[in-house]
């Protein structure tokens, strides 16, 4: 005589096992909404270290020429020798947007109050360090600029 139960899964093992699979497969769309809000997508734009970025007759012999460089505000601006400058518009404390201001020839974050000089080095306030600079090369009226490493 053999024992069928050994060979065959009993109904109660096998119902377990449908339930367990058909709410693995519920969670799936849920796993996925969590899984794409958690990783973030893919960059859209390419990153690039160095481009051309302006013209020399687009930076003004007083306050800045705001451009983007890989999605992210650069300031140029002309040093009193008439030399171009390229810093970060991102606030070396929290990672806010820098703003222009006129007044007083300077860069001021309105998130908690850091001034930067025209040339980036952090005055005031809270921020740790001055805004990050960018290398610049200048070719007839191009202006070049590409990121320092190291
Ligand atoms: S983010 Fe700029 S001062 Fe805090």
């Amino acid at each position: 005589m053999t024992d069928e139960s050994a060979q065959f899964p009993s109904r109660r093992t096998v119902l377990q096992k449908v339930l367990i699979s058909w709410f693995a497969l519920l969670l799936l769309p849920a796993l996925y909404a969590v899984l794409q809000y958690v990783i973030p997508p893919k960059l859209r734009e390419r990153i690039i270290e160095s481009i051309l970025i302006a013209r020399m007759p687009d930076v003004p012999a007083t306050g800045i020429k705001m451009v983007k460089f890989n999605r992210k505000p650069v300031l140029l601006s002309r040093t009193a020798e008439g030399q171009i400058k390229a810093i970060s518009g991102v606030c070396t404390h929290l990672g806010c947007i820098v703003e222009y201001n006129p007044g007083q020839n300077n860069l001021h974050c309105n998130c908690h109050g850091s001034v930067f000089t025209l040339d980036g080095k952090n005055v005031s306030g809270p921020a740790p360090r001055p805004l990050e600079a960018f290398r610049v090369e200048i070719k007839g009226e191009d202006i070049t600029i590409s990121i320092i490493k190291g």
